[in-house]
């Protein structure tokens, strides 16, 4: 039975990774953090209590990472800890430089002296592209790296560590660039949960506004599930590689909010307001991944597109609410 150590398993990847995991027969260990409300710590996770193994550890305790990865030696280590939050970064640069950068410098070092022979996948970024852009209007492995964002920068940090420590030590550590990956276990201050769940707040009339930021940047939204099983991919592959996981398919936040609304019989013009809190310092203004090298090499494809992925989120939250 193959061991795999996930770090921010409670999260909407880590939660749906553990699920997949554990159907191809894993034995499931996690990192999470302690929460001084525990319900946060696996409100994600309460299905799969019993299935899997959860540590307390965090990214910026050395002591925590050296007793979990030596107790548990994994086959297989997954780092999907971050501060997750593009605008929070602003507002916690050095924590995020600190848990999303360093704490990968810190995952990475007792994974060299206590694990070598485990394999090793980073959880990546668009981010990391800033607003650059090909002139054919697609990020790709060539398309420059300028990110715009501390959350981004640290990610680069993250990216360029994995990639220095594949080659100075020889170990099987690769890296998924993802573009944007949602759920209905996506957390609600992230725009596609925070679109449905409020538009359906206002069909049940719970609520009579949504109040939002910039809602002419473009986004390549994913399905979470179909992400982690490309995680499973890339970690698997023959040789330790970097590879983009998108749909190739953008969407402004106007056309979700225009799709959201539709579905549910609502002009979004009646509801939307902005309110400049939600703006950025920076904004990265565009992303629409190629992701032809994980569909050649890999034979990964997504089951979702941007409508179904919706519809999802639209059904859990009319069930729910
Ligand atoms: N969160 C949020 N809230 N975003 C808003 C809002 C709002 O009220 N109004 C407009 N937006 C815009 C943001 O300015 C951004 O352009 C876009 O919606 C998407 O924002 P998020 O859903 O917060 O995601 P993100 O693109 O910043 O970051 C996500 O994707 C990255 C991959 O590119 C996160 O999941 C990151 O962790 C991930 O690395």
């Amino acid at each position: 039975m193959k061991k795999a150590l996930i770090t921010g398993i409670s999260g909407q990847d880590g939660s749906y990774l553990s699920e997949y995991l554990l159907e191809l027969g894993y034995e499931v260990h996690g990192i999470v953090r302690r929460s001084s409300v525990s319900e946060n710590q696996d409100s994600r996770l309460k299905h799969l209590s019993g299935k899997i193994h959860t540590h307390y550890g965090d990214m910026m305790d050395l002591p925590s990472l050296t007793r979990i990865i030596t107790d548990v030696q994994p086959d297989e280590i997954y780092n999907l800890a971050a501060m997750s939050h593009v605008r929070v970064s602003f507002d916690v640069p050095a924590f995020t430089i600190q848990t999303n950068g360093i704490g990968v410098l810190n995952l990475l070092e007792v994974y060299r002296m206590f694990a070598p022979n485990a394999k090793f996948y980073q959880a990546s970024s668009s981010e990391m592209f800033g607003n650059s852009v090909d002139s054919d209007g697609t990020q790709r492995m060539t398309t420059p790296m300028n990110p715009v964002s501390p959350y981004g920068c640290a990610k680069l940090l993250a990216y360029n560590l994995v990639r220095h420590y594949r080659n100075a030590y020889n170990l099987h550590a690769c890296n998924g660039i993802l573009f944007n990956h949602e759920s209905p276990r996506r957390g609600s201050n992230f725009v596609t949960n925070k679109v449905v769940k409020t538009a359906v707040e206002i069909k049940k009339g719970l609520k009579n506004k949504l109040e939002l930021g910039n809602m002419d940047s473009s986004r390549d939204w994913g399905h979470s599930k179909d992400y982690v099983r490309a995680m499973h991919m890339i970690i698997n592959h023959d040789q330790p590689d970097e590879f983009i996981v998108a749909t190739g398919q953008t969407h402004t936040v106007r056309d979700l909010c225009e799709y959201v609304f539709n579905k549910l019989g609502m002009d979004y013009k009646d509801f939307v307001v902005q309110n400049p809190i939600y703006m950025r310092p920076e904004e990265l203004k565009y992303l629409r991944g190629d992701s032809s090298k994980a569909r050649e090499v890999l034979g990964w494809e997504p089951e979702y597109d941007f409508e179904s992925l919706m519809d999802d989120m639209i059904d859990y939250w009319m069930k729910k609410l």
